[in-house]
């Protein structure tokens, strides 16, 4: 009989050098994107090097509920896209599973389609605020209904249940950089009359731009403004198929560097990464913190750089201030970050993430929690932690408590790879994003048991 609570557990123990070249699988936001606009392409749509992870799951099966004809095996899918029109409603609810990019970005889509949706998400997805998204897209016509948020005024919650259609563009400026949020309002956009646009108070992933523009949308993004402009009058509303081929995630990719540069006499190359300035802020912060990091360009894909990153263990790390644009541009890796700065020497500072307390779970209580737990000095403020780095002090092992969050549990086991006495990780949530995470990490040579 199996115990239905059983849950799997990774092992993790003090490790020898890491040392190979390896690959990790395709980049959780643009293979959302690719599947979701390939949907929209007029004709079919290959992709190479999809996301293998739970999230990018959701948007197909998404999709599929939608009637989209979706047919993914291993790496590779094939999107069956009949335009933004071939679009129906679904018998059933959306599940979004894990997943706030597949939420926001089909509540964008859905809140042009002249029918209703509800969407539903799991515990974790649950209790992530849903007004930012909700709130433009009623000023542009849509109806969106949903729990309301006790913590939030004008909040909202999942499920959502939207009634879309006759959309009119608006000029909106954003309240926080999000490329969700930026994507669902140029996924309205397309649909809407006349023209909408949008400004950000920073400069988010800005994938949507670089792949609608490919496809053929008519979208004017401009980087120093911040500003995208939709104008879908004169647009005959066709998105030319094409076949995507998804660079390595960074983002998963940043903690086997950061793994790399605090394990001591590691030399760990990752090979075909995703090198989009807007998201390669953990190869500036670690450069900054002394790591011996190099990056080469390789190729480009559908306007996306493409590259190596080669890191070698080099002696303890500095300490670091991560705040601003370098912290928008490294706001997936700084569970992976806080990790380096905890084995740094020196006192850390992480500034201007309060956005880190609405992921997937609030990553600033989470990462306090587990670096106080490795025996490490944390303090957090309302947008931000500081850390007391080790200088490269072995952390304390035990169990760590990701709380269904994928980068708390990887961030963890990096951390138990610096230990003397074991630490335990719930494992299953990687998958989300990482399902090869603990296999990778054991061929370039960490004590790890799956
Ligand atoms: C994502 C945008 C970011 C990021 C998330 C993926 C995307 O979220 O943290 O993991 O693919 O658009 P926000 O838009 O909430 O900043």
């Amino acid at each position: 009989m199996t115990d239905s609570t059983a849950q799997e557990i990774l092992r993790v123990g003090r490790s020898p050098a890491l040392r190979g070249v390896c690959s990790v699988p395709g980049d959780k936001s643009i293979s959302h994107r690719a599947l979701l606009f390939g949907a929209l392409c007029q004709g079919q749509v290959e992709i190479h090097g999809l996301g293998l992870g739970g999230d990018n799951a959701s948007t197909a099966g998404a999709l599929r509920a939608l009637g989209v004809k979706v047919h993914v095996s291993g790496a590779t899918a094939v999107v069956h896209g009949q335009g933004i029109s071939g679009l129906r409603q679904a018998r059933t609810e959306l599940d979004c599973g894990n997943s706030g990019t597949t939420m926001r970005l089909f509540c964008g889509l859905l809140a042009g389609r002249p029918f209703q949706t509800t969407l539903t998400g799991d515990p974790s997805l649950s209790r992530r605020p849903m007004g930012r998204v909700a709130k433009p897209l009623r000023m542009m016509g849509a109806r969106i209904d949903g729990r309301i948020d006790p913590q939030r005024p004008e909040g909202v919650l999942p499920p959502l249940v939207i009634s879309g259609g006759n959309l009119h563009g608006i000029d909106y400026g954003l309240p926080v950089a999000s490329a969700q949020l930026k994507s669902a309002l140029v996924l309205a956009g397309l649909q809407a009359t006349g023209k909408t646009s949008i400004e950000e108070p920073g400069l988010s992933r800005d994938h949507t731009e670089r792949m609608l523009r490919f496809l053929g949308a008519p979208i004017h993004a401009d980087a120093a403004t911040r500003k995208v402009v939709v104008d879908p009058s004169g647009w005959n509303g066709v998105l030319t198929a094409s076949t995507v081929d998804v660079p390595g995630d960074l983002s998963s990719a940043a903690f086997l560097l950061v793994a790399a540069a605090v394990v001591p006499d590691s030399d760990v190359t990752v090979e075909n990464v995703g090198l989009n300035p807007t998201r390669t802020g953990v190869i500036d912060a670690l450069l900054a913190m002394g790591a011996n990091l190099e990056v080469v360009q390789t190729a480009e894909a559908m306007g996306e750089p493409v590259g190596r990153v080669r890191v070698r263990w080099a002696g303890p790390l500095r300490a670091a201030r991560i705040s601003g644009d370098l912290a928008l541009r490294s706001i997936d890796e700084i569970p992976a970050l806080a990790i380096a700065c905890a084995l740094a020497q020196g006192r850390s500072e992480f500034a201007d993430v309060g956005e880190l307390r609405v992921k997937e779970s609030d990553r600033i209580a989470s990462i306090a929690r587990e670096l106080a737990r490795a025996g490490i000095d944390v303090e957090q403020t309302a947008t931000g932690f500081f850390v007391q780095g080790t200088g490269g002090a072995a952390p304390k092992g035990g169990h760590v408590l990701p709380d269904r969050d994928h980068r708390i549990a990887m961030a963890g086991a990096v951390l138990g790879l610096l230990s003397d006495e074991e630490t335990s990780v719930p494992s299953e949530d990687i998958a989300t994003s990482f399902p090869t995470f603990a296999e990778i990490l054991q061929t370039l040579g960490a004590n790890l048991k799956i």
